[in-house]
């Protein structure tokens, strides 16, 4: 209130003097104007009387002057005229006049004087019986001589008044005008300023009370936009630290162990003793890409980002990535650093730039072409080329000399390699530094032996990837396939009881990492399903009574194309389901220069359109096929909508969909339908477990998912969210961190 005060008042002061300089200046131009108006017209009226006086003025014909001088003296605001002689004696003045300058007859002296010593006109004001006078003179000449002054008496006294009324006038314009600008002003400044104020004040107290928030709108708050962003984010943290520590002490008293970011950065720290972290992975987790004039920041596709990034965001550290947006080279400094994330800059991110032919023989060719198809048993051949092997070569050495660079000061660091895509990596790395302890995590299924065979390059890989200390996969299945193909393929020791592969005096350990997501961060505030599904059907445009969603990479190996078969299959099943149940699919375009992922988006559209144009009907279609990328507040509205979620895929290493499908169901109602070939089916156990090939098995899945009494669902998701809330990623992350911190390295 006080500042309000003082805002009204500081106001009040600038408009008053505001009125007070305008009126000021409006007043000296008008009396500036009216001056030179009257000396003027003045001057006028002396040239003229000139003409006639000055060829009587030395005749005798004094009467003809004086009739003259009367009658030239009948005009507006002309108090009179008088003739002196330069010894300033009065020779004639008009009869109003004649009395006042005999009274004073010094009354113009001084113009006598100046006239007489300039030979020009001269003009002053004067002060008689309160009256104000304009004095104008001239010379009169007889003979070329100057002998006497002519001068013309005008009543200036309308000129103070008219500059008082203009200071009153001015002034009551100026102030009623800087009145409203100021009132405008100050109702501006409440609307976008005090009331904002007033609301995050509020809201604040709310949060740090503990008391229920609202949602809280920083985009609503206009100039107040960033300020609130920043208090928003504040609150968020405080509200994340206050719940965790709420969650810890619950877990103390029931000796629980919940994995937390806070728990994690602890451990990492003890573990560690304080070395940092490096993480590599083809994929960055932040990509700049140029969109028209602007720049925008996306997260990539990626189950490896998702899972990754709330580790790096607990602990810091290092991600060494590719640079591969269109806007990745100017967003970052000269060593190609950053900080991200980019609102709250946790850790750095370090790009690689790799040329375009080399990644295209790197990345579409040897790790998508060949080992993507080769670890996905989704019946899509394999392709081996002998260049893409030399430039997937060429990219992990490439990799291994910068990471060497960033690890220079560092002793005995900790790298974590990432997926396919680097292989060789971790052998390259160890060659140069024994003393670092480096895993290797896989993100996709390892084959079995025989189809592992068909890759000419067989030997090298595994051999690259036993570089590291430890080999982890999601599932126990991944572990046995790959130590049964190294028992294979290569000359090792392997003691089955450790899972431990020994050869050229090293070991690595095989061990299965199930990944996970962050569970409880970032879900949103608890809307009820129905408000969030009528906005989707708005923003969207379509209806439906039913919602079944499915979120993917357009990828052959996600099954989706036998999912909309099932979707089908259902409604031609059960027709009572038409005009009810609609399935969107959320499909982010992925490696299309590859011709079989064109081909496959092809006939994922295809197919869409054939079973929309078989089965719609006026107000509804059966499937929705949004093709972009989705960012992860675009797709959270799905999941917390839909009745059931879809992952069909045909091989998955774990899928982590299906994991942030539950995640978002905090009012534990739908069903998660899940192909048994993800290892995401062997945590997962309470969702509706089907074989993606049996399109009638996932059809009836539907059915039976839709019908499912919402008690059942509550159990079901309950169980399913109370498993992913103790297997969270930061479980998983303590877990390889603890695995690594076992190994014993050579001293540096
Ligand atoms: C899978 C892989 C990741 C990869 C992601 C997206 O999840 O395991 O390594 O990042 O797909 O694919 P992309 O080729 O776009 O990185």
């Amino acid at each position: 209130m006080r500042i309000t005060l003082r805002l009204v008042l500081s106001l009040i002061a600038g408009i008053v003097l505001v009125a007070i300089a305008f009126s000021f200046r409006q007043a000296q131009q008008e009396e500036v104007r009216l001056k030179n108006e009257l000396e003027r017209r003045a001057a006028i009226l002396a040239d003229s009387l000139r003409i006639a006086v000055e060829p009587l003025l030395f005749s005798e014909t004094r009467p003809t002057l004086e009739m003259i001088v009367e009658r030239f003296s009948n005009r507006e605001r002309l108090v009179g005229i008088a003739i002196h002689n330069i010894q300033n004696n009065l020779v004639l003045a008009s009869r109003g006049l004649q009395p006042r300058l005999q009274d004073n007859p010094n009354l113009i002296a001084q113009n006598i004087q100046e006239v007489e010593l300039n030979n020009a006109e001269y003009s002053s004001y004067l002060g008689i019986d309160d009256e104000q006078l304009h004095a104008y003179s001239i010379p009169l000449l007889s003979s070329g001589v100057n002998s006497h002054v002519l001068t013309i008496f005008h009543n200036s006294v309308y000129i103070q008044d008219r500059v008082r009324r203009i200071w009153v006038n001015s002034f009551w314009r100026a102030f009623v005008q800087a009145l409203l600008i100021a009132l405008i002003t100050f109702f501006l400044v409440y609307l976008n300023v005090m009331a904002p104020i007033k609301k995050t004040t509020e809201w604040i107290k709310k949060v740090r009370r503990g008391d229920p928030a609202e949602d809280f709108d920083p985009k609503g708050q206009l100039l107040l936009g960033p300020l609130a962003k920043e208090i928003t984010r504040m609150a968020n943290n405080l509200e994340e630290a206050r719940l965790s520590a709420e969650e810890e002490a619950r877990l103390r008293n029931t000796a629980e162990s919940l994995w937390t970011p806070e728990r994690l950065k602890e451990f990492v720290r003890e573990k560690l003793e304080g070395r940092p972290l490096f993480v590599v992975s083809n994929r960055e987790p932040y990509m700049h890409n140029k969109k028209g004039k602007e720049i925008e920041c996306i997260v990539p596709a990626s189950g490896l980002v998702t899972a990754l990034e709330p580790i790096l965001k607990a602990c810091g550290g290092t991600w060494i990535a590719q640079g591969s947006g269109t806007a990745d080279r100017e967003t970052a400094d000269k060593d190609a650093k950053l900080k991200v994330p980019p609102e709250e800059p946790q850790y750095v991110l370090k790009r690689i730039w790799i040329e375009k032919e080399l990644d295209d023989g790197f990345y579409f060719g040897f790790s998508n072409e060949g080992l993507w198809p080769l670890c996905h048993i989704a019946h899509t051949r394999p392709i081996f080329r002998k260049n893409d092997w030399v430039a997937y070569k060429e990219v992990n050495q490439r990799f291994a000399d910068a990471i060497v660079k960033e690890l220079r000061d560092v002793a005995e660091p900790n790298v974590l390699i990432q997926d396919y895509h680097f292989a060789l990596l971790p052998a390259m790395v160890k060659a140069e530094r024994p003393d670092a302890r480096v895993a290797i995590f896989w993100h996709i299924p390892w084959p079995n032996p025989e189809s592992f065979s068909i890759c000419p390059w067989q030997k090298e890989i595994l051999q690259g990837m036993l570089g590291a200390d430890i080999v982890g996969f999601h599932t126990q299945f991944h572990c046995n396939n790959f130590i049964e193909s190294v028992d294979r393929f290569l000359e090792s020791r392997i003691d089955y009881e450790h899972f431990t592969v020994y050869r050229e005096g090293h070991t690595s350990w095989i061990k299965p990492f199930p990944i996970s997501i962050a569970f409880n961060s970032g879900n949103g505030a608890a809307v009820p399903r129905e408000e969030t599904r009528s906005s989707l059907f708005k923003k969207y445009n379509f209806q439906a009574e039913y919602l079944g969603v499915g979120v993917d990479r357009l990828d052959y190996t996600k099954g989706i194309v036998e999912r909309f078969r099932a979707v089908e299959c259902f409604l031609d099943e059960n027709p009572e389901y038409v005009g009810k149940f609609t399935f969107v699919e959320l499909g982010a375009p992925s490696r299309t220069a590859i011709p079989k992922y064109q081909k496959f988006i092809d006939g994922v559209v295809g197919e869409a359109e054939r079973i929309n144009a078989r089965l719609k009907t006026r107000n509804w279609q059966p499937i929705v096929l949004l093709m972009k990328h989705h960012s992860h507040a675009e797709i959270l509205p799905f999941y917390k909508a839909a009745d059931v979620c879809l992952v069909t895929s045909l091989h998955d290493g774990m899928n982590l969909v299906a994991k942030e499908f539950v995640a978002a169901k905090d009012d534990e109602q739908g069903t998660l339908i899940l192909s048994q070939f993800t290892g995401a089916s062997r945590e997962l156990r309470d969702a509706f477990i089907v074989n993606p090939y049996d399109i009638e098995e996932t059809a009836e899945a539907i059915k039976h998912a839709l019908e499912l009494p919402a008690a059942e669902q509550k159990e079901r998701m309950k169980r399913l969210r109370s498993n992913l809330k103790s297997n969270n990623v930061y479980r998983w992350a303590s877990r390889l961190v603890w695995e690594l911190a076992q190994v014993r390295v050579e001293k540096s």
